[in-house]
């Protein structure tokens, strides 16, 4: 049996919402995935365009997997991206997509303005340790940093930690496990990389995507 070429491009998304997102940026150029991932277990999944496939990843795996070429280009978030550090990536467009916030967020009883006035040493509970560590040094705040994986609400509600430092888009997962948000570190949204050296060698495609991406996301600006 004659093995199946390879498409020759491959994107790499996380399931959620930077999916749902992108969903519509690969219409405009033409293209539809063939499978919901929600449904199916299936990691590779094919497109209506033979030359494009789209791999699944944890969203903090997708700039690693473009980094060393696993998948040629890929959508991250800003923070996804910090932390990793961006080495080995072309960053050409922000995509304008999964927009949210990165804030600092307290227990409502939580004085957290007297804690970092009076030079207090906070506990503060995060997956972005980057980002955290350069914010409270910036502040010059003493903070020990807790490295966590999900689930960050948690940490203030058990005494693991004084603060968190997380996500935030409808504030709503805030609201439910009574914390408040006491500073707004950064905005997010998410950005199309590439790997260096694909763009090289595929340049042609990989430009088109690039353009179609660029013309849709800039004529929702206007
Ligand atoms: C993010 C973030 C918050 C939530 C914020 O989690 O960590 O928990 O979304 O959204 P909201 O302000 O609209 O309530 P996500 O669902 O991405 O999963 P994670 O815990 O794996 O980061």
């Amino acid at each position: 049996m004659k093995a199946q070429a390879k498409p020759a491009l491959t994107l790499a998304l996380s399931k959620g919402r930077i999916f749902d997102e992108t969903l519509p940026l690969l219409k405009a150029a033409g293209i539809e995935v063939l499978e919901d991932p929600e449904k199916s277990r299936k990691l590779i999944i094919g497109t209506t365009n033979p030359e494009l496939q789209v791999v699944l990843v944890r969203a903090s795996d997708v700039p690693t997997y473009v980094q060393y070429g696993g998948a040629d280009l890929g959508v991250t978030g800003k923070d996804t991206l910090i932390e990793h550090g961006g080495q080995g990536l072309y960053q050409p467009l922000d995509l304008q997509i999964a927009r949210c916030r990165v804030s600092v967020a307290v227990r409502s009883d939580f004085d957290y303005a007297s804690a970092v006035r009076q030079g207090s040493r906070l506990k503060v509970a995060t997956k972005y340790v980057g980002i955290a560590r350069d914010f409270f040094a910036a502040k010059g705040v003493h903070v020990d940093l807790i490295k966590l994986y999900g689930s960050m609400e948690l940490a203030p509600l058990t005494g693991l930690a004084d603060a968190i430092v997380d996500l935030v888009s409808t504030g709503n997962t805030l609201k439910a496990n009574h914390l408040v948000e006491v500073e707004r570190i950064m905005d997010i949204s998410s950005r199309l990389v590439v790997n260096q050296a694909a763009l090289k060698l595929k340049q042609d495609p990989i430009r088109h995507l690039i353009d179609v991406f660029a013309r849709t996301v800039a004529a929702r600006q206007t």
